[in-house]
């Protein structure tokens, strides 16, 4: 059963929102597919939901809508201050990170937008993902080394997080190991991921200043890294936004692609056609990586978009001023493309990398796909009897409606010495 809001009158200024459901308090739903399978039997493809603290906005649950949503942005834009809710909104609003307007790639709209995603794609174009592939063996090794002896690991800590962060704050030019990199690694972690005790204002202070003393450095010295192709590109960005970007950037790479790793690990230990230590016939860590990308997305709702004008979405009136959650992983899944309930087809037409003017830039996805596969594969290679320390019931999901990741991914193998 979902929490309705059904006793409670419908939010001002928006009469559609009678029935409404709480996304508060879903993060505690182990099963995705099961509860979008209901939102959306229970309210179509757009379900009026309430985000914390109740302020009311749209889920787009259907592939066709969530397709619709992202290629008009003429009509689903992304600054958020055009939103009709801002006077409901505290300062300690626990969305307003994501919510919070900021002068960066992710806020900006029309010409703007194709300016500083281009610098971006760009930058992005310039890495060789050989050497990509290269740099993250390296890291993995590197990482593997430090627990390979003990015969056991945290995964999610110790590896699946820690490679893609390791493999960003290098792309960007800062050497991926060194005190230095450390301090600013444990940052952007706390930052993006803070845990009991951390202060992730503080810590977010931290990484810009880092950010911006690297910006000084590749002025001076520019090298064969994204900050440097960005702060080159003709376009001619200030400091100020490659900064911004460059955060949007590491932001945007790390926590997809740490838990598009993590859940994929889990799917290769726990489903018996991946089943490692049988020869012949397994499926392919690539077709993981794939089934992963529909059936246990990453981002699996991604907020969002703002409406410009009034308009219509699956049946629904939209005002203009409404937020709409991308609901993902529910389009994924979306009975209306899968009639035979074959979900996770080997093609990529999945929206777990967004689409339309504001998708996962051209290459990410390509640089995330190789970050991903050569941290799996590593680990495979290097601890070839790797098997979960813990009945598969016993993994749990981070409480979280946002993104999809595992609590914890314990492990254990014969202890490697080298
Ligand atoms: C190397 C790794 C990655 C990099 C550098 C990267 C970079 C970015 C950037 C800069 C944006 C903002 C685009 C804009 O607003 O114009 C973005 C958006 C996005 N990325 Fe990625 N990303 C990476 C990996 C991933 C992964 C692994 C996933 C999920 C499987 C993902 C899913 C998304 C989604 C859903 C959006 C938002 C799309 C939208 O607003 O419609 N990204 N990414």
């Amino acid at each position: 059963m979902t929490d309705t809001a059904s006793d409670r009158p419908a939010a001002p200024g928006c009469p559609a929102h009678g029935g409404a459901v709480r996304m508060a308090g879903l993060e505690y739903q182990q099963t995705p597919s099961q509860l979008y399978r209901t939102l959306r039997r229970e309210h179509g493809a757009v379900a009026p939901v309430l985000l914390d603290g109740d302020v009311p906005a749209w889920l787009v649950l259907g592939y066709t809508e969530v397709s619709y949503v992202v290629r008009h942005d003429e009509l689903f834009a992304r600054d958020s201050r055009r939103w009709n809710q801002w006077d409901s909104i505290p300062a300690d609003w626990p969305l307003l990170p994501y919510v919070g307007y900021q002068p960066s790639v992710l806020f900006t709209e029309g010409e703007e937008h194709r300016r500083r995603a281009g610098v971006i794609t760009h930058a992005l174009e310039g890495i060789d993902q050989f050497q990509l592939a290269r740099d993250c063996q390296y890291i993995a090794d590197q990482l593997i080394g430090a627990f390979a002896g003990s015969g056991q690991a945290e995964l999610m800590r110790a590896y699946a997080h820690a490679v893609p962060m390791r493999a960003a704050v290098q792309m960007c030019g800062m050497p991926h190991s060194g005190t230095d990199t450390e301090q600013f690694v444990d940052d952007l972690r706390i930052s993006l991921d803070a845990a009991e005790g951390d202060d992730p204002v503080a810590a977010y202070a931290r990484v810009g200043e880092r950010l911006r003393r690297l910006v000084g450095e590749k002025r001076e010295k520019p090298g064969p890294d994204v900050t440097s192709r960005m702060l080159s590109h003709p376009a001619g960005l200030t400091d100020e936004e490659v900064v911004q970007d460059l955060i949007s950037v590491i932001a945007a790479a790390q926590q997809p692609t740490g838990n598009w790793i993590g859940n994929t690990l889990r799917l290769l230990l726990t489903d018996e056609r991946f089943a490692l230590n049988v020869s012949g016939g397994r499926l392919s860590v690539g077709e993981a990586l794939n089934e992963v990308l529909w059936l246990d997305t990453p981002t699996q709702n991604f907020i969002g978009r703002w409406a410009v004008r009034d308009t219509q979405l699956g049946g629904r009136q939209i005002r203009a001023g409404d937020c709409l959650v991308l609901g993902l992983a529910a389009a994924n899944t979306d009975p209306q493309i899968w009639p035979e309930s074959h979900v996770g087809a080997e093609n990529s037409a999945h929206l777990s990398f967004g689409n339309g003017e504001h998708r996962c830039p051209y290459p990410a996805p390509l640089l995330a796909d190789v970050i991903a596969r050569t941290a799996v594969e590593t680990l495979l290679d290097r601890l070839p009897d790797l098997v979960l320390a813990v009945e598969p019931e016993e993994l749990t999901w981070r409480p979280s409606i946002w993104m999809r990741g595992l609590t914890a991914l314990p492990a254990e193998f014969t202890p490697a010495v080298h």
